[in-house]
């Protein structure tokens, strides 16, 4: 199965790439869903929508201050290098569309990134629209933080559930343009970024899955590469 996906790789001239929380798994960061996720855990409305955070800011902020620090000693994987590795070879004809913020990708040395969900380090004022890149873990006292232009509270400038994600046409059109599509540790199952497989396997082009498990579309792709992908990813990119 390897060699039939480092085929398809290979022919490919432009590769898309969707990754999800898996991806970051081997570097230290839990996922939402599945064994050990954090939905298992906590809840999404009360953290991850605009009306937890009017309701209350600073268990959101602390949620996210909590994600924030294990994400600021979190490196980049195998898996991500290996992204790196797949864009030089491609060389630039790859774009990868996440849906996770922890910025892992760019810090990999990718270039063509679109975060989806935003970036965790981005936060911005809910009152004036000031914004601003922010590596910092808070500490408990000074949360939440507020806007130094106006005063205001400045909320995490990622995606909630409820809010429209960013770049989906831009996403779309790579898609569209893309020979194959990779997708690397999502269960596929939050929208618009699964439509982005859905739309791949509809028009009938090369989709490869890698996860830890098999998901509802495993059925339905070329390959589907089943484990960890900071050890497939290695594997495969070598082959190329
Ligand atoms: P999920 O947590 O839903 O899915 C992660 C997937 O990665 C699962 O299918 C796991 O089996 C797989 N996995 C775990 N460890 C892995 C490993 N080492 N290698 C490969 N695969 C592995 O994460 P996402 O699909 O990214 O959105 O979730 C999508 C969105 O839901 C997130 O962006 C977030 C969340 O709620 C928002 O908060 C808006």
């Amino acid at each position: 199965m390897i060699d039939k996906a480092a085929k398809i790789l290979k022919q490919a001239e432009f590769v898309a790439v969707l990754t999800g929380a898996g991806i970051s798994k081997d570097s230290g960061i839990p996922t939402f869903r599945g064994k050990d996720g954090l939905w298992r855990n906590f809840s999404p409305e009360e953290l991850a929508t605009p009306q937890a955070f009017q309701k209350n800011p600073k268990l959101v902020w602390e949620w996210y201050n909590w994600r924030r620090s294990i994400i600021y000693r979190a490196k980049p994987n195998a898996a991500h290098i290996s992204l790196v590795k797949l864009e030089e070879i491609k060389k630039g004809n790859l774009w990868i569309i996440t849906q996770n913020v922890d910025g892992l990708h760019i810090k990999a040395g990718n270039k063509n990134v679109i975060e989806l969900h935003g970036n965790i380090w981005s936060e911005r004022c809910i009152a004036c629209g000031f914004k601003r890149y922010n590596e910092c873990v808070y500490e408990y006292e000074n949360l939440p933080p507020k806007c130094p232009e106006c005063g205001n509270l400045l909320r995490p400038d990622v995606v909630w559930f409820g809010e429209p994600v960013r770049h989906l046409e831009e996403s779309y059109q790579i898609v569209r343009e893309a020979d194959v599509l990779l997708y690397i540790g999502t269960s596929a199952v939050v929208y618009p970024a699964a439509s982005l497989i859905e739309l791949s396997i509809a028009s009938g082009k090369y989709v490869i899955e890698i996860n830890y498990e098999k998901t509802h579309l495993s059925d339905y792709v070329s390959v589907s590469l089943i484990g960890r992908a900071a050890e497939i990813l290695p594997h495969l990119v070598q082959k190329l």
